[in-house]
């Protein structure tokens, strides 16, 4: 069969610049709902997929919790060691693509928290991720992860024009506002969003943060087919139950062996 994706879906550099990054989200909303999952015993292992500048994995770690995370984007990282040098935390942080990660050793819980899986553009991706989380997982542990229920309503609304959907100040007082513009494919499910940063009242650049949309029951299926019992499915970080008007899907799973 034809491949049903074009090449050109990305994210842009200015997205995952860590300084950019971090003075957006700013959010802790879903700490508490990742921190409760975490094994009690102080020996377990964690892995955190798509850790980027350790938003999680660094106050993860400050409660004790044994963590290692991975990414693939070199400035998330440096900032991520930056912090957990500051905090004179041990945490291992490893530059990969989480589609063909290899490593030694099994995990007792493999999470990969705020949506990253929509950079998954193809199926294929989402395939190997699961297998590599499989590979990674002891035949008790649990995989978490959240992503967004495509809302059509919304993006329907929000292809009608240019939205500023934010103004902060970095640490280093830089003036940030966005405006975002997105245009849904419905042959692909890839939401082909663009933020068009001002940096000090300046325009700087217009950045893509394309993402694949994950509708609920293929989800539920891709997940079953990859050898994983859905535990709970949660619609928002309060574990209230995945409803019609959900925001969230929230996976907690577990290997069927
Ligand atoms: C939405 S951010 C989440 C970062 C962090 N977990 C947090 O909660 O703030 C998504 C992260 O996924 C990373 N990423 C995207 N695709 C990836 C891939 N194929 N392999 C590894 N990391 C990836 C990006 O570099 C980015 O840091």
């Amino acid at each position: 069969m034809e491949n049903t994706t074009d090449t050109d879906y990305k994210v842009g550099d200015l997205i995952y610049d860590a300084n950019i990054y971090d003075g957006l989200n700013t959010f802790m909303s879903d700490f508490m709902f990742y921190k409760n999952w975490m094994p009690k015993d102080t020996n377990a292992e964690i892995l955190e997929l798509c850790c980027g500048s350790g938003r999680l994995t660094i106050p993860l770690a400050k409660e004790g919790i044994k963590i290692s995370g991975v990414d693939n984007s070199k400035s998330m990282l440096e900032q991520a060691v930056l912090k957990a040098k500051y905090e004179k935390l041990e945490i291992k942080f490893i530059e990969a693509d989480i589609r063909n990660l290899d490593l030694s050793i099994k995990y007792d819980l493999i999470f990969i928290p705020f949506n990253s899986i929509h950079h998954l553009y193809e199926n294929q991706n989402l395939f190997d991720t699961f297998k590599v989380v499989e590979k990674h997982l002891k035949d008790d542990g649990l995989f978490i992860f959240d992503c967004y229920n495509p809302n059509i309503q919304y993006i329907t609304e929000a292809e009608k024009g240019r939205n500023k959907i934010a103004e902060y100040k970095t640490k280093h007082e830089r003036n940030v506002i966005i405006e975002q513009t997105m245009k849904y494919e419905s042959k692909t499910q890839i939401n082909r969003i663009e933020w068009h940063y001002y940096i000090n009242q300046e325009f700087n650049s217009v950045q893509n943060l394309d993402m694949r949309m994950y509708f609920p029951q293929e989800l539920d299926t891709y997940l079953k087919f990859s050898g994983f019992n859905i535990l709970h499915k949660y619609g928002n970080f309060d574990k209230d139950k995945f409803e019609n008007t959900s925001e969230k899907q929230i996976f907690v799973c577990k290997k069927n062996i």
